[in-house]
Parts: structure tokens; sequence; C-alpha cells
């Protein structure tokens, strides 16, 4: 059954819930204060847009979500209790997947297999001596997934590093879909794609918040953020200089608030 690899449609009232509330969050490299003084509320069923300038601090914010670095001030609620994302592993536990361009999936393993990397299904053929991958459950599995959102790729079986880069952008968030993800972040991943690859992502970003995830989307690209957000976040050396709804803003304003960091 398709819907089985799905996250759960929220209910009306988890559809308003914060799923990471951020309040006060600093990081400072050395005498650099990358971040200071974020708040911000994460929340499901809605794409939001994290703007800036190069150097604004969007990245640097990325990593404290996804416990590549520890923030040096404040506190991060994951589902209303206050969390320690210690680790890039405990972020996988608390639901929350990250897709980099080009580092979400080990280029010289075929598609199944990335899917499954660090959650292989075995079975002991002898047990604790010799493990057998379940190499077609996995292929099916996968198979299915990409199935269901309307993913095309030639074969299964043909290594990543022989994939477009929206192919492969496509696999690294249908795999986020596959694990129910709670929060997928996505840094820039249009940039270097062809248009037709471009759209399939933004469709594909727009599925997940339709089915409750919540959606975090880096990118310069003004066309993506109209088209793509919900809300949006404009970081400005640092700080949080504005929060708006993407339907009570336009181009002129938002690329105004990136310049300046002020209405
Ligand atoms: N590991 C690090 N050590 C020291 N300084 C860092 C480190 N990572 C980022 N910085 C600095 O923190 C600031 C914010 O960088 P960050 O990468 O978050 O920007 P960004 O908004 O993602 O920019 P871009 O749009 O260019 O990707 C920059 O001044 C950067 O030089
Ligand atoms: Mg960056």
């Amino acid at each position: 059954m398709t819907a089985a690899v799905l996250a759960p449609a929220p209910t009306a009232a988890a559809a308003d819930a914060a799923f990471l509330r951020l309040a006060g969050v600093g990081k400072r490299f050395g005498g650099l204060l990358a971040l200071d003084g974020i708040d911000l509320e994460i929340r499901r069923g809605e794409v939001l847009g994290l703007l800036g300038d190069n150097g604004a601090g969007k990245t640097t914010l990325v990593k404290v979500i996804a416990g590549v670095h520890q923030p040096s001030a404040g506190t991060i609620e994951c589902c209303g209790e206050v969390v320690r994302i210690a680790s890039p592993d405990r972020a996988h536990q608390l639901g929350i997947e990250t897709v980099f361009q080009d580092l979400a999936l080990i280029p010289n393993l075929p598609v199944a297999d990335n899917f499954f990397i660090g959650r292989e299904r075995t079975f002991d053929l002898v047990p604790r001596l010799i493990r057998i991958l379940r190499n077609r459950e996995m292929e099916r599995d996968a198979a299915e997934t990409l199935k269901r959102l309307d993913i095309h790729i030639p074969s299964l079986r043909v290594n990543v590093d022989s994939l477009s880069g929206g192919q492969r952008q496509a696999i690294a968030i249908a795999r986020a879909i596959r694990w129910k993800a709670s929060l997928v972040i996505l840094d820039e991943p249009t940039a270097a794609l062809s248009v037709p690859e471009q759209t399939k992502v933004l469709e594909l970003t727009r599925q997940l918040a339709g089915q409750g995830v919540a959606v975090v989307y880096i990118t310069h690209n003004m066309d993506d953020v109209l088209r793509v957000t919900d809300r949006i976040a404009v970081l400005h050396r640092g700080r949080k200089a504005a929060e708006l709804r993407t339907a009570e803003t336009d181009r002129n304003e938002i690329v105004h608030l990136i310049m300046s960091g002020r209405r």
C-alpha cells in the first residue's frame, strides 16, 4: 500500500503547531557572531523560505538545526520540548533531514541502496556470522516511493553518479519522504538545475508540505521564493531582519529587505 510510506496527514490542530521553535539562538565563530538572537518558528505543513545575502547566516542556522554546529546561545524546542541537537544522528532521530545539492547521496552506489544507507534490511543466513542484504525488497520499496511521487529514473540499479542533478535532488527528497521526516531542509536545491528539473523539485517541495512536513527552503532565486514558500524569514548579518507571509509581500520588498536588512 503506497500510503504506508507517507507521513500521516496532520489534524487541523497539529497543522498549526510549531515543529521547531528557536528562541534567542546565537552562534559565535571566534570573534564573529554568525547568528545573533534568532527567534523562529518552523511549522508543520508549511514551506518557510530562509533568505539573506551571502554570509547572512543561512547555512549556519541550518547546521545548528541539523546538529552539525552547537549554538552558543538560546534554546531550541522540538514538539514543545527543549532539545539539544548534539549530532546529525540526533537530528535524524528527531525527524530532521537536510538535503544538500551534491552531498545528499553517495554517488558510487545504486539508487535503491541510497534509499537505505544506514538502515539496510538484512536477514541472518547464519546467525552472527553471515548477514544477507534484502536487495530485492529494498529495490521494490524504493521503486514504490518513486512511483508514488511520479519520479522517473531509468533503473534503480544504476549508480547515482550517472543521474542528472535534478534526478539526484528528487531522489534525496523522496528518501526524506520515505523515512517520514518531520522537517526537511533544502539548501539551494534548484541551483544548477534545468528548468523542468527545477519545476519537479518545486512540486515535490509543495507535496512535502501538503503531507504535513515542515520545510525550510533556502534560495537566492526570487521566482522560487514566490512560487513555493508560505512564509519568509530574512536574515541580515546574523540577525533576523523580517518575517513575512509570502502572499502579503512582493519581489521588491523582499529584495530590499535582503539588501538593507530594513523595511
Ligand atoms: N565554520 C566556520 N568558521 C568560521 N566562520 C564561519 C564558519 N561557517 C560560517 N562562517 C561565517 O559565518 C557567516 C555566515 O555564513 P553562512 O555560511 O551561514 O552564510 P550563508 O547565509 O549561508 O551565505 P551563502 O548565501 O553565501 O551560502 C559568514 O561570515 C561566514 O564566513
Ligand atoms: Mg549558505
